[in-house]
């Protein structure tokens, strides 16, 4: 049986890292989760005052970091590790959600994400998920599903997920994060959040996320 590329993108809080996830499971992949990549940056940027007018401070603060995934022993879940530190639930919050979208816009931190994301699937059997995946990590992905959904629903999806993480926030406040966002990513001049020609379309506003995990696995089996 032949490995392919997956590659899911869209917009924020549409369900595509759980399907994602539950795709990479159920076909034995890898998953790999690149917004989790540029929140840990952003992070990273904030911890250390990075300011984003500055590139060479930014190229230099970029050969300070060092991103990996790893398996929680205990939850099964993969979790993000900066310089070697469990930053997962850290990269989560509202305060990185506010500013990551600033940071990813800025080249040179596309650049240094998109090399480590291109090694990291090269060997494929991979299910990527992120804004630019097909259309510029791996243009050549054998699969490509663009998700989007109702920014409302999107919202609710949001808080309950942060609720769940212990973080009450106004629904008001995750919409306008939402909408900044959506703004930022698809209007940015270095890689913007668009679809690819090629890429199969998914509205998850009505959608369970086992129906969505079962729509991505069917489509992924037509073309192993
Ligand atoms: O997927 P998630 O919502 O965690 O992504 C956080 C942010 O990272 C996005 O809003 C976007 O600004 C940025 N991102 C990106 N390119 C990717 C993945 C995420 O610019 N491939």
């Amino acid at each position: 049986m032949s490995k392919i590329i997956i590659a899911v993108d869209g917009y924020s809080s549409c369900g595509k890292s759980t399907t994602a996830k539950g795709v990479a499971a159920h076909l034995g992949y890898a998953y790999i989760d690149t917004g989790a990549m540029y929140r840990a940056v952003t992070l990273y940027f904030h911890t250390h005052h990075i300011t984003l007018t500055n590139p060479k401070e930014i190229s230099k603060a970029l050969e300070g970091i060092k991103i990996d995934f790893r398996r929680n022993p205990e939850t099964g879940r993969n979790e993000t590790y900066l310089n070697g530190l469990n930053v997962e639930d850290e990269i989560r919050k509202l305060y990185i959600a506010n500013w990551v979208s600033e940071v990813s816009a800025v080249s040179e931190v596309r650049r240094a994400m998109v090399a480590q994301q291109q090694r990291m699937g090269k060997a494929k059997g991979v299910v990527m998920d992120g804004r630019d995946i097909g259309t510029v990590v791996f243009p050549e992905a054998e699969l490509k599903v663009f998700m989007t959904a109702d920014p409302q629903i999107r919202a609710q999806r949001r808080q309950i997920e942060l609720l769940e993480k212990g973080e009450m926030l106004d629904l008001e406040d995750i919409l306008k994060n939402i909408h900044k966002r959506d703004l930022i990513d698809t209007t940015r001049a270095d890689s913007p959040l668009r679809q690819a020609d090629d890429a199969t379309l998914v509205d998850t506003s009505f959608m369970t996320l086992d129906e969505q995990i079962e729509l991505l696995t069917n489509l992924a089996d037509e073309k192993i």
